[in-house]
């Protein structure tokens, strides 16, 4: 495969090193999801403006993604903008847009020499629409990339989209196209807005704070969570590496017992054997 540069630095020995020890030692996961918390408090303790922090955190979301494509990771869904932000003051609102519109101007096309797909979601018509129309661009140039896929969550809530999934359901249950049994969670994973993409295997939260801030709420049922204190600017992708040995670590049991988890292993073992 193709080599990965999203930044500008050659990739370490060590680091190839670190990434291949990972592998080999258990599951990638597929679906990573993170929650850049922290800018804010990141410049406030720096004595600088809140912008700044936003600012330096951008070379945090590309040493994240390079890590993230090297490791063979499937999707990156990156908490960017939340509904509630839309409440923020108007200077904030309207520096968060611009450097927005700055970033999508200056990575779109890497991400496209890098075989990386843009995707985003959310309430995407509250956008400025140059914003809008830099996303859309964006998205139409790199439909086709196959390496990994980068979801902006964007004027998104957990809630505004479970109220549109089940205001299209209700339609298309008032016209008769689908029956009140028919909802099941096949059917509301379908009209929600990350219908094409798999729920997250490991959710990271930078910033210290132990809560979902009304991220992907359906689609975190059995996510696997990984907290750190790092400000999202300070965040690089050896805690990408530290979340991800904590993800390997853990036992997902989706409600069962570790016995049946250890039968289906050797079942499966068998059936590939
Ligand atoms: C996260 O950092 C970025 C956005 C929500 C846009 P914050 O701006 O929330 O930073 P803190 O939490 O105030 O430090
Ligand atoms: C969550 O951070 C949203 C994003 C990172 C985009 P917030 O800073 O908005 O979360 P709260 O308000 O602390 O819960
Ligand atoms: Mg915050």
């Amino acid at each position: 495969m193709e080599k990965i540069a999203i930044t500008n630095k050659k990739q370490t020995k060590e680091d190839i090193l670190r990434q291949s020890l990972l592998k080999e030692r258990g599951q990638i996961p597929e679906h990573v999801a993170i929650i850049m918390d922290g800018n804010g408090r990141w410049a406030k303790e720096r004595g600088k403006m809140r912008i700044q922090g936003h600012k330096a955190g951008v070379d945090s979301v590309r040493d994240s993604i390079e890590a993230c494509a090297q490791l063979g990771v499937g999707h990156l869904t990156l908490y960017a903008f939340s509904t509630e932000n839309w409440r923020r003051p108007k200077t904030e609102v309207s520096a968060l847009m611009k450097l927005l519109i700055q970033t999508l101007r200056k990575e779109t096309i890497n991400l496209n020499k890098n075989d990386i797909r843009l995707n985003a979601i959310g309430e995407l018509e509250r956008l400025p629409s140059i914003c809008l129309n830099e996303l859309k661009e964006g998205m139409e140039m790199t439909k086709d990339n196959q390496r990994m896929v980068i979801t902006l969550a964007l004027s998104y809530s957990g809630r505004w989209d479970i109220n549109n999934a089940v205001r299209e359901i209700a339609q298309k249950f008032k016209s008769g196209e689908i029956s009140a049994d028919a909802i099941n969670d096949d059917l509301i994973r379908k009209h929600l807005a990350t219908a094409e993409i798999p729920d997250p295997d490991l959710l990271i939260r930078t910033g210290g704070d132990f809560r979902i801030s009304n991220f992907l709420l359906w689609q975190c049922a059995y996510t696997e969570f990984f907290i750190t204190n790092k400000y999202w600017p300070d965040f690089r992708r050896d805690q990408i590496y530290e979340a991800i040995e904590a993800y390997q670590t853990r036992e997902r049991r989706f409600g069962m017992i570790s016995e049946q988890l250890y039968e289906q292993q050797k079942t499966q073992a068998k059936a590939t054997a």
